[in-house]
């Protein structure tokens, strides 16, 4: 099968371009723009490849989208393409609506042209808002709290509205949480995995007892795969790990592996409309046969591994623009910061 991954420089992406092009039937084009956190190092041992091309390009560009479409004879599609960070969305609100519901908007028509006999977008359990108690469905009603979640509701809405008016045949995954190698430094396990490292202060937000759902980007992958080849057009999929945890917990687990101390923690002030807690039921994807490999305890350990291993490829990002984004979001709050060791 043709497929076309976007997004596939990305930390998911790129997993999943990795995970495909080793089933010897896929041919993948891999559509990335190449902003801040695409990176073409995740892809190294991927040059030359002769199952795999890469093409730079924006999903928000018609033009580009076209010509992937008219050279490369794409069969299916998986929109692994977004601005994921909530912090960033909560900066640049801008540019979350324009890649993910433009870019969106921009990938479905040109795929609705194509007549291709699939397409995947993959989203969020963010879509859901904050869970106090139990545990979202499919069908719950959206409740989007951040300009970021809100963005991917209004894509998810989107590719739902093809499904509806053209019978085009649209599904969507909603991953929990996702961690593993490769995710860019932002992200609240890599942050605190590579800040840790260089005995830097480990900011958790309020209270650090927000509850997120941890699944790991192996398993978030094989979800995907499988929702593409098993999944039935105009449904939507959950895909979570089952590993909730809070957020101080994972980042003492952090710290026991690396053999830093708890003074390194600090609680900061909270990020605005921050949501307490995500939780998914993952039913109808494991009823139709998936379940996630890698324990949480495994899986953390082997991505603090990877980090501690792996220090050229994030400290290079972390020497560049990065460090104007972590001053702009990092530099009063460590100062008003406090020690969570009394
Ligand atoms: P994040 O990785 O940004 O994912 P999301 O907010 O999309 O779930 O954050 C995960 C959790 O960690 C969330 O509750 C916010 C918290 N967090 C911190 O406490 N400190 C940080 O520096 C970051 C980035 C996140």
């Amino acid at each position: 099968m043709r497929i076309l991954v976007t997004g596939g420089a990305g930390f998911i992406g790129s997993h999943l371009v990795r995970r495909l092009v080793a089933d010897e039937q896929n041919v993948v084009v891999n559509l990335d723009a190449l902003r801040y956190s695409g990176n073409l190092e995740n892809l190294a041992d991927l040059v030359g490849h002769p199952r795999h091309t890469f093409v730079r390009g924006d999903i928000c560009d018609v033009k580009a989208v076209e010509d992937v479409f008219r050279e490369h004879g794409i069969a299916a599609v998986i929109n692994c393409a977004a601005e994921t960070h909530v912090d960033r969305s909560i900066l640049d609100p801008d540019q979350f609506a324009r890649t993910d519901v433009i870019g969106t908007g921009v990938l479905l028509e040109a795929s609705r042209k194509a007549k291709v006999t699939r397409f995947l977008q993959v989203s969020t359990d963010e879509v859901y808002g904050s869970v106090e108690r139990g545990h979202s469905k499919e069908g719950d009603v959206l409740d989007p709290r951040s300009p970021y979640s809100a963005s991917k509701a209004g894509g998810d809405l989107l590719v739902r509205s093809y499904w509806t008016t053209y019978r085009f045949p649209a599904l969507i995954t909603r991953g929990s949480n996702t961690y593993g190698p490769n995710q860019y430094p932002e992200k609240f396990i890599p942050l605190f995995i590579t800040n840790a490292i260089d005995d830097q202060p480990l900011p958790l937000y309020g209270d650090g007892r927000y509850r997120r759902d941890w699944l790991s980007v192996f398993d978030h992958c094989s979800g995907i795969e499988h929702a593409l080849r098993q999944g039935e057009p105009g449904t939507i999929y959950n895909i979570g790990g089952g590993n909730e945890r809070e957020n101080i917990a994972v980042a003492e687990t952090i710290l026991s592996r690396l053999g830093k101390p708890k003074s390194l923690l600090r609680f900061v002030q909270d990020r605005p409309g921050h949501d307490r807690r995500y939780a998914i039921d993952c039913g109808r994807l494991r009823e139709s046969g998936w379940a996630p490999a890698v324990s949480f305890e495994e899986g953390l350990r082997a991505t603090i591994d990877w980090y501690r291993d792996n220090q050229t490829w994030w400290r290079k990002i972390k020497s560049g623009e990065f460090r104007t984004y972590y001053e702009q979001m990092y530099g009063q709050r460590l100062k008003d910061g406090t020690s969570c060791v009394s």
